[in-house]
């Protein structure tokens, strides 16, 4: 019976030892301890030994129990840190791992080019003003002497809100807020959305960018009108970029020219993105402002004379960065964006 005791005991530590989950534990603990446990039958049976034998098996299983429990006991406690040990292995959040996660982002390209010109213009006593997209027929084309018949006022060209309010078709008329609110001198330039009823291509967009400059003084002159036009062209793009200016036609302004810069491939020589001429087409127009626009916003015309100029920020930018496509610079793909 003693051998029997001792057996049980070598037997079941050894299987404690190995047990490896709460489970593996709990069956052997059944197994010995439990209501049919081994040692259990072994306690049962003490009635059957002698007198004499009774007291010396019972102590030898009673030591056998508590040294089963002992380590019963002492396994659970271990396999709680082994699983507690997991656990924070496994859930552990290092406050120190750096992942960068933040993703800061910059100015968008076209804000670039607007700020650029505005601290420029800033800095040649300039002020910036801003303009609402939605204005007035009157302010966008009746005061910039657009007649009524002129393409641009087609409703297949603009975008009408009702018979007197539209989406500006260019940033012009925030000249003639600014010389119906100021007098003379006057040196403002204006950024923001223009609107035109165009089909989106390469380098067409409903919505677009532009800039736009008015000087009013007294004797201002064509001479200044260039002047002021080469000073920035090259802040903009760099000194070795020339300009050419072109005769054209703009209801408010008299004489109108367009304007063309060294082209940026090969910087004047003749290349295919030029066609050879060496020039970047059409980047802004401008001209001396037109006496019948002086006068309907209220400038004495004898007096004062001024020049107005406007360009698309798009195109300045698409030219000076080299992209191809103006529609990158409205999907909003990060991949393109972060290039600048
Ligand atoms: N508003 C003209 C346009 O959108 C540009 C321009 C502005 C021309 C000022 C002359 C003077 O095409």
């Amino acid at each position: 019976m003693k051998d029997r005791l001792n057996n049980i005991e070598q037997e079941t530590l050894v299987k404690i030892d190995q047990a490896e989950d709460f489970q593996a534990l709990e069956k052997i603990r059944v197994e010995v301890l439990g209501k049919k446990g081994a040692l259990t039958e072994i306690l049962k049976g003490m009635g059957k030994l002698s007198k004499e034998e009774r007291p010396i098996i019972g102590q030898v299983a009673n030591e056998v129990r508590e040294k089963i429990t002992e380590k019963l006991n002492e396994k659970n406690e271990n396999l709680k840190w082994e699983r507690l040990r997991k656990q924070i292995i496994e859930e552990s959040l290092d406050v120190t791992a750096s992942k960068n996660l933040v993703n800061i982002g910059h100015r968008h390209p076209l804000n670039q080019t607007m700020e650029q010109l505005e601290n420029l213009f800033r800095h040649m006593g300039f002020s910036v003003i801003d303009g609402p997209e939605i204005e007035s027929v009157e302010n966008n084309f009746d005061k910039l002497n657009s007649p009524k018949n002129h393409p641009s006022r087609d409703l297949s060209d603009t975008f009408y809100i009702d018979k007197e309010t539209l989406l500006r078709t260019h940033t012009s008329p925030v000249q003639v807020r600014t010389m119906l609110s100021q007098k003379p001198p006057i040196r403002m330039v204006s950024a923001g959305r223009t609107f035109r009823f165009d089909d989106v291509d390469d380098t067409h967009s409903p919505m677009f960018y532009q800039i736009e400059g008015l000087v009013v003084d007294e004797n201002v002159s064509m001479a200044n009108l260039i002047d002021t036009i080469n000073v920035f062209i090259k802040n903009l793009f760099g000194e070795e970029f020339e300009t050419r200016f072109r005769p054209h036609y703009f209801p408010f302004t008299e004489p109108s020219m367009e304007v063309d810069v060294s082209c940026f491939d090969c910087k004047g020589e003749g290349c295919s993105t030029c066609n050879h001429t060496g020039w970047s087409m059409e980047l802004l127009g401008c001209g001396m402002v037109h006496p019948n626009v002086l006068e309907m916003c209220g400038i004495d015309s004898e007096k004062y004379t001024g020049f107005a100029f406007g360009m698309g920020v798009d195109r300045i930018t698409m030219v000076k960065y080299g992209i191809p496509n103006i529609r990158l610079l409205y999907d909003n793909d990060k991949r393109f964006l972060k290039q600048f």
